[in-house]
């Protein structure tokens, strides 16, 4: 079949999830066939570089010899088998592993398919526990304004976009919804406290010295306690009905990539120990060394509850999600005297196949150092976006690791969203793959991209910031 036969059976047959009728009518949009490295190719052979990783999965890029020869040979030894009362080694290795990854290493691994589907369990397991401690009562949630937790209705619940949810909002079950930090675009207007963003905040002690005294006051006096304290709050009020806080750590991924200051996520973590409250990390979008640490929580030094994983848990290879436990959590889920079973699961929990894929994907990113390039590459790419910041029509540039964000202002008549589309169509002529999130246009490549690549990338995304005001 050529491009035009794809796009022509596309527009009759296919539903694109999270795309307008129009865009997929109106627009030549690729076909991709093929990916090496960090490059996807269309079907007349145009090469595009994957400045979004595929939705946030594809760290490790596309076509990898290792991942490839892992799912190949799993697949050729053991397809598929439950985990409901049995095992296989596939499940028992990553499990095993992933639990190296925490802290305090008493973790149970609990597999999945899809991000929201591990969020679902994290939001059932919470529940459930409380219910098995006999504390019934204890079944509420805390999320975090602006939050995205996928699109399941227990995730929309706890993660409400009113752009995309407003239909189903009669069916989601009511949430506290806490002020959400954002150091980059601050609703109070203060800046960090040190060059050094984000990890100081301007509402930290001894910041106060610093400032000007009318800024503090203006802050203080917005919110006393700072940004947490709507959070503080809820807690104070409610503790005794909430089950769990649930927050994307350090960066509100999908509500424009919000990034907030460690000291947030250390104080959100403070308050849910002290309320009694369980603490449910949503390290979906953020995990796996996107933010320069293995997981986004790290940067603040804690060790939460629950933390959910997917995306690039089997290297965007297949879908594979986990929620995992703390062992005192799991252990109040045991069955003597009364039966507190978690009676929930998915078909393809802990597919054989994606753990093989999974297990590779570790072992590259400790023998490669995955990691600590995303840390260093992504210092010297925010260098190299740095110039943005003073272009006209730039309200905001901010990044970690390697994930960066713009964030455009109206210029010339066009809004910022006008202008983000316009520079995703002009960027893909230019062989650059983005989706912006309104006006905000991010960057998230694969982590295994090389410096000089990420250099030209901002080249590009410096002058797709021209052509948008043109
Ligand atoms: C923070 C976060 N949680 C959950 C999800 C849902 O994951 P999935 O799309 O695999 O269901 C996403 C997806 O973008 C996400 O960013």
């Amino acid at each position: 079949m050529n491009t035009d036969q794809y796009r022509s059976l596309d527009r009759r047959h296919l539903w694109h999830p999270y795309s307008r009728h129009s865009a997929m009518r109106d627009t030549a949009f690729p076909v991709m066939v093929r990916g090496e490295g960090v490059y996807l190719f269309d079907s007349d052979g145009r090469r595009y570089l994957d400045a979004i990783s595929s939705w946030w999965a594809c760290n490790l890029g596309h076509s990898h010899p290792r991942l490839v020869k892992a799912l190949t040979g799993q697949a050729q030894r053991l397809q598929h088998s439950i985990l409901g009362n049995l095992s296989h080694p596939g499940a028992i290795e990553l499990a095993a592993r992933l639990a190296e990854l925490f802290p305090d290493r008493r973790r149970r691994v609990f597999f999945s398919g899809d991000g929201a589907s591990a969020v679902e369990a994290a939001l059932k397991i919470a529940v459930q526990y409380w219910h098995n401690l006999g504390r019934p009562e204890r079944r509420g949630f805390v999320s975090l304004e602006n939050a995205y937790h996928g699109d399941t209705l227990g995730a929309v619940s706890v993660g409400y976009v009113p752009e995309f949810h407003a239909p189903f909002q009669p069916l989601l079950f009511p949430v506290f919804r806490a002020e959400a930090p954002c150091c980059g675009t601050c609703a109070r207007n203060l800046r960090p406290a040190h060059r050094l963003w984000p990890d100081t905040c301007a509402q930290e002690p001894g910041y106060a010295d610093q400032a000007t005294p009318e800024r503090y006051a203006q802050a203080r006096a917005l919110r006393p306690g700072g940004c947490v304290a709507s959070m503080a709050d809820i807690l104070a009020k409610h503790a005794a009905e909430i089950a769990a806080v649930i927050v994307e750590p350090m960066c509100q991924a999908a509500a424009g990539m919000r990034i907030y200051a460690p000291a947030c996520l250390a104080k959100m973590a403070a308050l849910c120990r002290k309320h009694d409250v369980l603490l449910i990390a949503d390290e979906i979008a953020m995990g796996f060394g996107r933010t320069g640490r293995m997981f986004a929580f790290e940067h603040a030094g804690i060790d939460p509850d629950i933390v959910c994983l997917g995306k690039g848990l089997a290297g965007g290879y297949l879908p594979m999600s986990a929620t995992i436990v703390r062992e005192a959590l799991y252990a109040t889920f045991a069955d003597n005297k009364v039966d507190h079973t978690f009676y929930h699961g998915h078909t393809f929990a802990g597919n054989p196949v994606a753990a093989a894929v999974a297990l590779e994907t570790l072992r590259i990113y400790d023998e490669d150092r995955i990691v600590e390039h995303a840390r260093e590459a992504g210092e010297r790419f925010q260098e190299a976006l740095k110039p943005i910041r003073s272009l006209s029509g730039v309200r905001d540039v901010r990044g970690l690791g390697l994930l960066a964000a713009v964030e455009l202002a109206e210029s010339k008549g066009q809004s910022g969203p006008e202008r983000a589309r316009r520079m995703a169509a002009w960027l893909l002529q230019q062989g650059v793959l983005i989706r912006p999130l309104g006006s905000v246009v991010y960057l998230m490549p694969p982590l295994i991209t090389p410096v000089p690549v990420l250099d030209q990338l901002a080249c590009q995304v410096q002058a797709a910031i021209a052509e948008s005001v043109d």
